[in-house]
């Protein structure tokens, strides 16, 4: 008998098109865990409009996003891979686990008070309770492992904090949850701000690179990189700028830190900067013609979608069923 694999789920929300903080922190990671794991993907487009978007274009991106993904090497038929809301237990299970999340918990997200921060004039209970969705995602599918950049560890801690929750007054429902979250792509940094992270909702387009950006806009972006008044390319505390290029480098590389230092011993910023940017597009290169071929084909990938919803709602079905039994609902 084939021996019961470890399962992963993980999400990313369809706003913009994913960057490489996206790709390196997260979405990397996702196709190799496929070789180790039962994998669940969403692209989480219910937890979009927390934030006001258009909706023809957020349709769009729930497309791109999803297409991207295959193109990354999410394998549709090896790994679940779906568009959360075509599976509506989701929001069934957010409302079960919003009566066993307390307000004072909420209140402490760090991404609630940034959000409410940039957006005083639309500070809607959706983005309050958005943990709480991120946690049915989670706990939906019994995930072992989460894979995320360093940005989503509180969201996952609440999401653990919940399922032992509930299990502490229930027995075992949910598997308690670990973050998968790898060391030196954890939070790739803005390259005009090295101190924040890549976001996709930089309002300064030099500051982020996107997957689907051509080869000579990333080249142009990584040369206006904003680093320190020193030269030498090392690894040390207090070069955030300089840090985070070595990271990226030695992401697309395959390179540590100590050979990147070796290779540009005696070269100055302006080299790295030209190295960083051309492996960059190296790596996504393929990427972006696999997106080409795989956007031209929206039945197929409407196939894969249609499957991957069906594969999602039956796989989370029983988890619902038991919690409703759990909390009291009379299930017929
Ligand atoms: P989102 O869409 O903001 O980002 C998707 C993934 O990319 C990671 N990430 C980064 N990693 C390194 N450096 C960066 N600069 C960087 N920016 C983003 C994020 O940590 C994330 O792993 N709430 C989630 C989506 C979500 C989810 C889930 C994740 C919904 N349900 C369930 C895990 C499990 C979000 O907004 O990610």
């Amino acid at each position: 008998m084939e021996e019961t694999r470890k399962k992963i789920l993980s999400g990313i929300q369809p706003t913009n098109t994913p960057t490489l903080g996206n790709y390196l922190g997260a979405l990397s990671n996702w196709v190799k865990l496929q070789e180790d794991y039962d994998c669940t993907y969403c692209i989480a487009d219910l937890h979009s409009i927390t934030v006001r978007q258009e909706p023809a274009q957020l349709r769009k991106q729930v497309y791109e996003s999803y297409a991207l993904l295959i193109a990354m090497g999410v394998d549709p038929q090896r790994s679940v891979a779906f568009v959360q809301s075509h599976n509506c237990q989701h929001a069934e299970l957010s409302w079960v686990l919003s009566c066993f999340t307390q307000f004072g918990e909420l209140s402490r997200m760090t991404q609630f008070k940034d959000k409410s921060a940039k957006h005083p004039e639309n500070i809607n209970a959706g983005l309050f309770t958005y943990p709480v969705l991120m946690a049915a995602d989670i706990l939906l599918y019994q995930a072992d492992l989460v894979p995320v950049g360093i940005d989503q560890k509180q969201h996952l801690e609440l999401a653990r904090n919940v399922a032992i929750r509930f299990n502490n007054i229930y027995g075992d429902v949910f598997v308690v949850p670990d973050a998968y979250i790898p060391k030196t792509t954890a939070k790739i940094a803005s390259l005009q701000d090295p101190t924040k992270k890549m976001s996709k909702s930089d309002e300064n387009p030099n500051a982020s690179i996107s997957v689907l950006d051509d080869r000579d806009t990333i080249i142009r972006k990584f040369k206006r990189a904003v680093t320190d008044s020193d030269s030498r390319v090392v690894y040390a505390p207090g070069k955030d700028g300089i840090n985070n290029l070595m990271s990226i480098y030695g992401a697309v590389t395959g390179r540590t830190y100590e050979e990147t230092e070796k290779e540009f011993d005696g070269k100055g910023y302006g080299e790295f900067k030209l190295a960083v940017g051309e492996a960059v597009a190296d790596k996504l290169a393929p990427i972006q013609e696999e997106y080409a071929r795989l956007s031209a084909d929206k039945k197929y990938i409407e196939q894969c979608m249609r499957e991957g919803a069906e594969k999602a709602y039956k796989s989370s079905r029983r988890t619902l069923q038991k919690v409703y039994k759990k909390v009291g609902f009379a299930v017929i």
